[in-house]
């Protein structure tokens, strides 16, 4: 018997049936939702629409309810369309007629804005600390690297050097704006919608401020039709995953990069790679791999939201019911890259030989030729254009840049001399970095200090 068989004369399809369930995916739910009704049911009491028996009744019956469910022993049934449908009638079956009193003044459209707020709340911080312990991971990395040299790259061309540290803490910042952002999205869905009703607004006296402090909340929204069909949180929730799945697609995609035997900067241990079940040699990347492929799903779900919700007129439709799947799957699917990230970049072996060796290849200090000769008083663009015919000549000769001698470097500017040589090896090209959120080694310690600061806050 369905909760609205008093207008019906027909049974529903059974394929209608099927098709309208939430059951499968929102029974996660349950533990916001039985918190919402114990809550609830006090809220009545003090509203004097229940009395402090029927209050206990509840409050006692919805506890054996959660009992059920954490022992997995709970009854889910189909037929009962959704979590809270099924909790309901389960307590109805335990409690009897008191149950019957639960849902005065509320609206299943209240009632499901509350869970995912809920939700939102703790899985929000469950993320946060995961990002938390992928940005340590990384710090730790960078604090072991911030004296060593490796290239760095515009356009994927070797550019200037830079300190494998100083690559790591890009990484760290990013992570950092995210929590940021899941921190924000949470601050702004911690405003109390029960008490909206089905859309107009509950009509008896419930104290919502009262209920919201009960719940935890920070305030009690504002409009009723808002209330109901507001799916923002969801939203800037599904776009926070998303920006830190690109964050982490983006680290995944360096690593799978220099993990080829072209960069040889990185080897992944055995226990974060898997083989090939026809070429023995093969040790393939596919945590990181999978990483960049899963921000794929991340994207889709939060675009499947948005879509969802473009078209809706107020206040709630059915349509809503499928903001659910998309916003779990991006909580597992984010949770499960930031499971993995921590052990995966702590196991990773960096081939700092080669590093080293590739920071000062492809005339990597050719900007600091440059530099120098600024430094001696010859414009910027004119600088340019003498070392770029330096540059020519070297590549013509097959040299190295430091391999060119003095006197012919002097063919090219007068300016140049013998200290040329020490102001362009790579260790004078990071030292002189050394402005604030530069590659000098001397920068990036002091920025460490500023990003294990960010990391504790
Ligand atoms: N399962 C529904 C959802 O997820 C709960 C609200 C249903 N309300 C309704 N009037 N059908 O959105």
């Amino acid at each position: 018997m369905k909760p609205w068989g008093g207008r019906f004369t027909a049974a529903s399809d059974p394929s209608a049936e099927r098709f309208t369930a939430s059951i499968g995916f929102d029974r996660r739910l349950w533990p916001h939702d039985i918190a919402g009704s114990i809550a609830w049911a006090r809220a009545l009491a003090r509203a004097g629409l229940v009395t402090a028996g029927e209050r206990d009744a509840m409050v006692r019956g919805l506890e054996a309810v959660r009992g059920e469910l954490e022992r997995g022993e709970f009854p889910f049934r189909a037929e009962l369309e959704d979590i809270h449908m099924n909790i309901e009638r389960r307590l109805a079956e335990l409690i009897g007629p008191p149950a019957g009193k639960l849902h005065t003044g509320r609206s299943r459209n209240d009632q499901i804005a509350l869970d995912e707020r809920l939700y939102l709340r703790d899985v929000t911080v469950h993320l946060a600390d995961g990002i938390r312990e992928v940005q340590t991971a990384l710090l730790d990395r960078a604090a072991d690297s911030v004296d060593v040299p490796m290239p760095g790259y515009t356009h994927l061309q070797r550019a200037q050097p830079i300190v494998l540290a100083h690559h790591l803490l890009a990484y760290v910042f990013m992570l950092h704006r995210d929590r940021e952002r899941f921190r924000d999205g949470a601050a702004r869905a911690d405003m109390l919608p029960l008490g909206a009703g089905a859309l107009a607004g509950t009509a008896f006296p419930i104290d919502r401020e009262a209920l919201a402090r009960d719940l935890g909340f920070a305030g009690v929204t504002w409009n009723s039709l808002d209330a109901v069909s507001d799916r923002d949180y969801v939203v800037e929730f599904l776009a926070a995953a998303a920006i830190t799945g690109m964050h982490l697609s983006r680290l995944a995609a360096d690593l799978t990069l220099w993990a080829t035997a072209e960069f040889g900067f990185v080897e992944f241990s055995d226990a974060f790679a898997t083989g090939s079940s026809i070429m023995p040699q093969k040790k393939n990347p596919d945590v990181a791999e999978l990483t960049r492929g899963k921000s794929g799903r991340l994207y889709g779900n939060l675009v499947a939201v948005l879509t969802t919700m473009k078209g809706l007129p107020l206040a709630y439709n059915s349509d809503m019911q499928e903001d659910k799947e998309p916003f779990f799957d991006s909580v597992d699917t984010l949770g499960a890259i930031l499971d993995v990230f921590p052990p995966m970049l702590r196991s990773l072996g960096f081939r700092v030989d080669r590093m080293r060796a590739a920071a000062g290849e492809d005339f990597s200090t050719a900007t600091d030729l440059a530099d120098y000769l600024v430094r001696k008083g010859l414009p910027f663009r004119e600088a340019h254009e003498v070392v770029g015919r330096v540059v020519r000549h070297a590549i013509d000769h097959g040299l190295a840049l430091e391999a060119v001698p003095v006197d012919d470097l002097r063919r090219f500017s007068p300016l140049i001399e013998a200290d040329v040589r020490e102001a362009i090896t790579v260790e004078a090209s990071l030292r002189a970095r050394s402005v604030t959120g530069g590659t000098a080694p001397d920068s990036v310690r002091r920025t460490l200090d500023v990003a294990r600061r960010l990391v504790a806050s």
